[in-house]
């Protein structure tokens, strides 16, 4: 009863705030106090009835960290769009499932296989064993991330269970299960995969804030670097190539140190190392994402996997120089060369680099609209809307496949928002608190695409080695003449 009159209370507290700002928000549109007060009031009413009805009670008040058993109806709201294009991966990550199904043994072996934590999700409740520790806080916001799917698709986020590895490379070699009478791939969750590695891909924690680092969750992110892009034109950019980040984790990263500028040579290219220690006394003021979007052009290279970094560069507005990788998130496979970013050789990287951004210097428009797709492919395909659908199509499949009913295992405990975000102090809970889900989502998910035929599969692919062959042509004719 206590419990239930704390998150009324709340609840009139949310309306309240609505009120407050509606009202703000209408009095500094209109620069005036002459909205009529029947229309003002109407506004109002709305307004609390959607809070009303949409709201899911949160509350630290209980100072119990056990999960509340709320009661909210399932979602059931029917497709409301297509899904983009890169939806159609969800398939080919789990076509090594296709015919033998998700069994009990081979989940257990993905266990073994540094498994950061294991997720259990049992009627809409979500239960995690934590196996070994990781870097920071990217277990934690990964599975915040995933508490909050549940909470903005109640109902619809089947039974399964799965073992997440946080580390960044990928691991499950496609190669030991190619032969006749190999076991059944080990289903193992991570950030990244390859073209020789079987893992399956989830957005990583940073869609949710990085609060080491002191990057802001996705769309409050995405917007403020969208507002610095108004601030400084591309034409008023500096004309060059820029790269901020750590050279240590990779030999190709090291390499690139070479393509900076020096008394000999000038590549064309600015580039930085981050001082995470010196960024840290000082609060990442120096690292600001926002003001990160000063040069014409941004070079992407991978680390130890792929690089967080990729969506902070390709929203520049700025083509993205992009290191050929041999990494894949869930979304760059969709990136196509020569539209959304402009392939830099990695055996030939300052060259590459110089060509490019002369390239770019005498073809303005071309260069520009490399830049403008790129952003625009983030706001409208990989916005937090894509996010939480994709991850939802893909657990929805993923479950499907399932050939055992999971338990939930002994070692694991419930997670919630409260037992999550009431605990924390500081930016970690601040990101909490902003990216949580208020309210289940007011439309149905977008409809998953189809699989991708073997030849559509393999046009698509041809397509993309064909325009990465074209920028090579234009490389090769220039260094010749
Ligand atoms: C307020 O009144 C104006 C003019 O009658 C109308 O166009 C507008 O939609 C009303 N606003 C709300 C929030 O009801
Ligand atoms: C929290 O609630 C549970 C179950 O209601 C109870 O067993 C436990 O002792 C409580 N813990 C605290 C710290 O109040
Ligand atoms: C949830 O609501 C349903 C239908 O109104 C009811 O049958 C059920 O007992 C409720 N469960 C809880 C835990 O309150
Ligand atoms: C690259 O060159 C610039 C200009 O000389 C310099 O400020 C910067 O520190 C250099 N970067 C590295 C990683 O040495
Ligand atoms: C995998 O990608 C690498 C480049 O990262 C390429 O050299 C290799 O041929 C590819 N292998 C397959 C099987 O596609
Ligand atoms: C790429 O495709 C175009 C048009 O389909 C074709 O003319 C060209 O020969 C292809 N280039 C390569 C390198 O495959």
């Amino acid at each position: 009863m206590a419990k239930f009159q704390t998150a009324l209370f709340s609840g009139y507290w949310i309306v309240l705030l609505s009120f407050l700002i509606l009202l703000f928000g209408i009095l500094f549109f209109n620069n005036s106090s002459l909205v009529s007060i029947a229309n003002l009031t109407s506004a109002i009413n709305q307004q609390a009835v959607i809070t009303k009805q949409q709201t899911i009670p949160f509350s630290c008040a209980t100072g119990n960290l056990t999960c509340p058993s709320i009661n909210i109806t399932s979602h059931t709201l029917p497709p409301s769009s297509s899904c983009p294009e890169y939806f159609r991966w969800i398939h080919e990550d789990l076509r090594p499932w296709a015919e033998t199904g998700i069994t009990k043994d081979a989940v257990m072996r993905a266990k073994k296989l540094e498994a950061t934590f294991s997720l259990i999700i049992l009627n809409g409740r979500v239960y995690v064993e934590r196996l070994r520790p990781i870097y920071q806080t990217r277990d934690i916001f990964t599975i915040w991330g995933i508490v909050q799917l549940v909470r903005r698709y109640p109902g619809r986020v089947p039974d399964l269970e799965l073992m997440f590895n946080c580390k960044d490379g990928p691991l499950v070699k496609k190669a030991d299960y190619m032969a006749v009478g190999a076991p059944i791939p080990p289903p193992l969750f991570r950030y990244c995969k390859n073209n020789v590695t079987l893992d399956i891909v989830l957005p990583d924690w940073s869609f949710w804030g990085w609060a080491e680092i002191n990057i802001k969750p996705w769309d409050t992110q995405l917007k403020e670097i969208r507002e610095g892009n108004e601030r400084t034109k591309w034409k008023d950019r500096s004309p060059y190539a820029y790269w901020k980040g750590n050279p240590y984790v990779a030999q190709t990263r090291g390499d690139l140190l070479k393509c900076n500028i020096s008394k000999s040579h000038d590549w064309n290219a600015r580039i930085f190392k981050q001082d995470w220690h010196k960024e840290e006394r000082k609060g990442y003021q120096n690292s600001n994402l926002a003001d990160q979007c000063t040069h014409r052009y941004k070079i992407y290279i991978e680390g130890e996997g792929w690089s967080v970094s990729e969506k902070y560069i390709l929203a520049c507005d700025s083509p993205t120089l992009f290191v050929n990788s041999r990494f894949e998130d869930f979304v760059s496979r969709a990136l196509i060369p020569g539209r959304h970013y402009w392939p830099i050789r990695d055996d030939d990287k300052c060259r590459s680099i110089k060509f490019a951004v002369d390239w770019g210097n005498s073809h303005q428009e071309e260069a520009q609209r490399i830049g403008k797709t790129a952003s625009r492919f983030l706001r409208e395909e990989m916005n937090m809307e894509n996010v939480y659908d994709y991850m939802l199509h893909l657990l929805v499949e993923y479950s499907k496949l399932f050939k055992y009913k999971p338990v939930v295992p002994p070692g694991a405990v419930e997670y919630c928002s409260e037992s999550m975000a009431c605990p924390r102090k500081g930016r970690h809970r601040e990101y909490m608190m902003e990216s949580m889900v208020k309210a289940p989502h007011h439309k149905g998910p977008c409809s998953i695409p189809p699989p991708y035929d073997p030849g559509e599969m393999h046009e698509f692919l041809r397509m993309k080695a064909n325009y990465t062959k074209r920028v090579e042509d234009l490389e090769e004719k220039a260094w010749k003449s």
